[in-house]
């Protein structure tokens, strides 16, 4: 691993260890069943059955525990943290056709071809070659399977604004501090709203939507952009988030 890919594995394994165990079905899945319908699919029927990666899976394996409960069979995760792939075993003790591995999304320790759905929240714009994990994501990718990204946006307050502002304080606050003062304030831990996330992530990309609609025409598949679930699309809504604190795309591959 890189120094910064060290330093990435270890922060996601102290920010994860503030998921509540419900965090992940209560968070993503309403939100991924509306993403599912958006993309004209029936969520109770379109996972039944198939073979599923979540790529950066975390140590509360959210991809894998809304796929799993959506009726996937096989699910694989993969992270680079052993820290969050431990914690990642614990929360889905008894959850059968789950295999969580080490890897890097860069060079994925996986066969081509081998996945009906590949699934990649929150993680590309933290490596050091979003495009080639990108790629990687799309090899694994059986013709006909559908891939479904989330990455940081731009534009609007939050992104231009305030990203800068916490990164600037994450250079000089340090983090056993900050993390201290945040017991305060719980939900600033949580990993959907983390501050420690903004403030000390090593890499950290943000995309315009047409940016990763280019990621999907190279390699041929016909990018749908979904905005974020929690998101709306109103004036104000552009004003504070741009084009979304995170863009959703999805596509199948040809
Ligand atoms: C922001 S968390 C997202 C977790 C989860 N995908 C979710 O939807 O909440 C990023 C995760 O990706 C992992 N990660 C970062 N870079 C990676 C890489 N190059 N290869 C594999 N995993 C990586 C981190 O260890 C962390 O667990």
């Amino acid at each position: 691993m890189t120094p910064a890919e060290e330093a990435t594995a270890r922060l996601y394994g102290d920010i994860h260890r503030y998921a509540s165990p419900t965090f992940a079905l209560d968070y993503f899945l309403p939100g991924f069943r509306k993403h599912l319908a958006a993309l004209g699919l029936d969520p109770d029927r379109a996972l039944q059955g198939i073979r599923v990666l979540d790529a950066g899976c975390g140590g509360y394996a959210g991809g894998i525990a809304i796929m799993k409960a959506l009726g996937a069979r096989y699910a694989v995760g993969v992270d680079l943290s052993w820290e969050n792939l431990e914690h990642a075993r614990e929360r889905l003790r008894g959850t059968p056709g789950v295999r969580l591995e080490r890897g890097n999304l860069l060079d994925l320790p996986l066969r081509d071809n081998r996945f009906d759905f590949v699934y990649c929240n929150g993680v590309l714009m933290s490596t050091e070659d979003p495009q080639r994990g990108f790629r990687e994501l799309v090899r694994v990718l059986r013709p006909g399977g559908r891939i479904y990204i989330g990455v940081y946006g731009r534009g609007g307050l939050f992104n231009e604004v305030a990203v800068p502002l916490m990164k600037a304080a994450g250079r000089i606050v340090p983090r056993p501090i900050t993390t201290r003062a945040l017991r305060y304030v719980p939900r600033l831990l949580e990993p959907s709203t983390s501050l420690l996330d903004f403030m000390y992530v090593p890499i950290e990309h943000h995309y315009h939507a047409s940016d990763v609609a280019g990621w999907f025409e190279t390699v041929k598949i016909q990018p749908t952009f979904l905005r974020h679930y929690y998101e709306l699309d109103t004036a104000l809504s552009r004003a504070l988030y741009g084009e979304g604190t995170m863009l959703f795309f999805s596509g199948i591959k040809p």
